[in-house]
């Protein structure tokens, strides 16, 4: 018997396995896909800590910056927890064979992020995701943890409100499983890449794990808050990463001319940029003054990307960039020891709402949440398979694989009436118009409307090739479903946010409210509506207390 099963193999899914495995448990981690895909992968510019290195700093210091950056819905216990553990944990992965960048003194060097007072994101190059998810793969393997690529998660296995397992899709020839376990812990990401089309985001970080969170029946909080990195490369929208302002790049008019500053946290920075954008300027990044060396040092992935994707060399020319989908701060609601409201279930990095963006982001910040609740999310997943009473499962495993066999069945034998890849793009370009950077009610009546009339395709949408090993195409209608769930749930809850807050802008309501000092909370009812509900940070205690006393865990 499995004891603590991972969801997602990004840096919250490495370190809650690592974690977890402490206590010489069975720990088994799935992925749709491979570690190295991952969002974390794709992180470029930096990891939080208040090491102090670079210039004087402390954790209070980076604490104070987070809460400003969330714009009046950050969660402070959690925001303390976060940057008190940052110092210890940078220094812990980098032991872990990070390869952070060296100042000359033999420090960790820090880099200044947009929104920090100080210089405090850890680096590797531009690629420190891949460092890290890199670093923790090996001592994965080394420590006998298991991974399972190619398994999609379908569905949870719940029973009497416990955690018995998951429904999973093995893509290499089409079954369905149910794997059983003590506990389980959700980090299967975010979803601004339904944003297709304008996302840094790969297409595939659709919140398959919001999305079956939530028809577990757990709340998703503040699911209306989508980060836009004000710096995507024009047209693929790959990630300019923030680390080029903070080496020193400018934003420039196509004429070399600064207009803003180039610090500002990621909400107000990429609306001065769309702003720029409507009013007809074309917006670039300019490190040219950096010189080739510095840029070959630094910033070697950005350099590829421009020459791959535009065939321009920053070292000499201008970049174009406009602002891209980059990163969802809402998702499943768990306290601070990354417990859900299910017994034996947690959930961390982006696909949990831990309190610490709020509103907004602040660059270098999804890193080390990864890393930090990532870890806590694996030690009380641990402690929770150790000292739980074991769960009779009886048919329910039987019951949900038979229901999941039928509809993998229908989209496989159906007929095929639309074309998958056309509709998710359709649906990136509408939510980028109408739940974008700005947003109103009419515009975002319209993506629900539009979401609404996608949903009653779901019937048609069917394989072209009816085969069962490793069938992209099945894999994509898949993550279109959950995409459509929390696209739905996103548009509702912005809807409801009768203000401008953070990431969140409505042109309609343009201040911020004392009204909305809140946290929007989707819950879903009997018939398959969703109810969204404003409320402060609340009462989730004591229902947890509640689930432990019945739980006597
Ligand atoms: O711009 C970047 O390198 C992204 C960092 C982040 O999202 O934390």
């Amino acid at each position: 018997m499995i004891d603590v099963l991972i969801i997602g193999t990004g840096l919250a899914g490495l370190s809650a396995a690592l974690e977890a495995k402490r206590d010489n448990l069975n720990v088994v981690l799935i992925t749709k896909s491979f570690p190295f895909r991952s969002n974390s992968s794709l992180a470029s510019g930096g990891i939080n800590a208040a090491l102090g290195y670079a210039e004087s700093d402390a954790p209070y210091l980076h604490a104070i910056d987070t809460i400003n950056a969330a714009a009046g819905l950050g969660d402070k216990e959690a925001i303390k927890i976060l940057c008190e553990a940052a110092p210890p944990r940078v220094l812990e992965l980098d032991a872990n064979g990070a390869q952070f960048d060296r100042a000359e003194n033999g420090e960790i060097a820090q880099r200044s992020f947009g929104g920090s007072g100080r210089k405090r994101a850890c680096y590797v190059q531009d690629r420190v995701g891949s460092s890290l998810v890199q670093a923790l793969l090996k001592i994965c393997n080394s420590a006998g943890i298991t991974i399972l690529h190619g398994h999609f998660l379908l569905d949870l296995i719940v029973k009497n409100n416990r955690i018995a397992g998951v429904c999973a899709l093995k893509l290499s020839n089409g079954e369905v499983l149910a794997i059983e376990a003590k506990s389980a812990i959700l980090a299967g990401g975010g979803f601004a890449g339904i944003y297709c089309g304008r996302a840094t985001n790969p297409v595939s970080t659709n919140g398959d794990s919001i999305a079956a969170a939530f028809r577990s029946g757990l709340r998703l909080v503040n699911m209306e808050f989508v980060q836009f990195h004000p710096t995507g490369l024009l047209g693929s929208g790959e990630l300019v990463s923030e680390a080029a302002r903070g080496e020193g790049g400018f934003l420039t008019y196509e004429n070399g001319e600064r207009f803003t500053n180039e610090m500002q946290t990621r909400d107000k920075l990429a609306r001065t940029i769309e702003r720029e954008i409507r009013n007809g300027h074309k917006v670039f990044i300019d490190v040219r003054h950096l010189g080739k060396e510095f840029l070959q040092s630094r910033l070697p992935n950005f350099c590829k990307a421009v020459a791959a994707k535009l065939g321009l060399d920053p070292s000499c020319e201008l970049v174009p960039i406009a602002p891209a989908a980059h990163y969802t701060m809402g998702g499943i609601e768990v306290d601070s020891r990354a417990r859900t409201a299910i017994a034996g279930l947690f959930a961390c990095g982006e696909c949990a709402y831990s309190g610490v963006h709020g509103a907004n982001r602040l660059g270098g910040n999804s890193l080390l949440e990864a890393a930090v609740f990532g870890k806590i999310a694996g030690k009380n997943a641990a402690r929770f398979a150790k000292t739980a009473k074991p769960l009779k499962t009886g048919a329910i495993c039987d019951e949900k694989v038979a229901i999941e066999r039928k509809r993998i069945e229908r989209i496989l034998e159906g007929e095929s009436l639309y074309n998958i890849n056309a509709l998710r793009k359709s649906l990136g370009k509408k939510l980028t118009a109408k739940l974008g950077i700005f947003r109103d009610a009419s515009g975002i009546l319209d993506a629900i409307e539009y979401v609404e009339y996608l949903q009653t395709l779901i019937g048609g949408l069917a394989c072209v090739d009816k085969g069962r090993n490793n069938n992209v195409e099945l894999t994509m209608i898949l993550e279109f479903l959950n995409a459509l769930e929390v696209a739905e749930i996103s548009a509702l809850a912005a809807l409801g946010r009768k203000e401008s807050r953070g990431s969140h802008f409505r042109e309609d309501y343009p201040l911020s409210s004392d009204r909305f000092v809140k946290n929007s909370y989707a819950t879903r009812k009997a018939g398959g509506f969703f109810a969204i509900e404003f409320l402060r940070p609340n009462s989730f205690a004591w229902y947890l207390d509640k689930l432990r006393r019945a739980f006597s865990v």
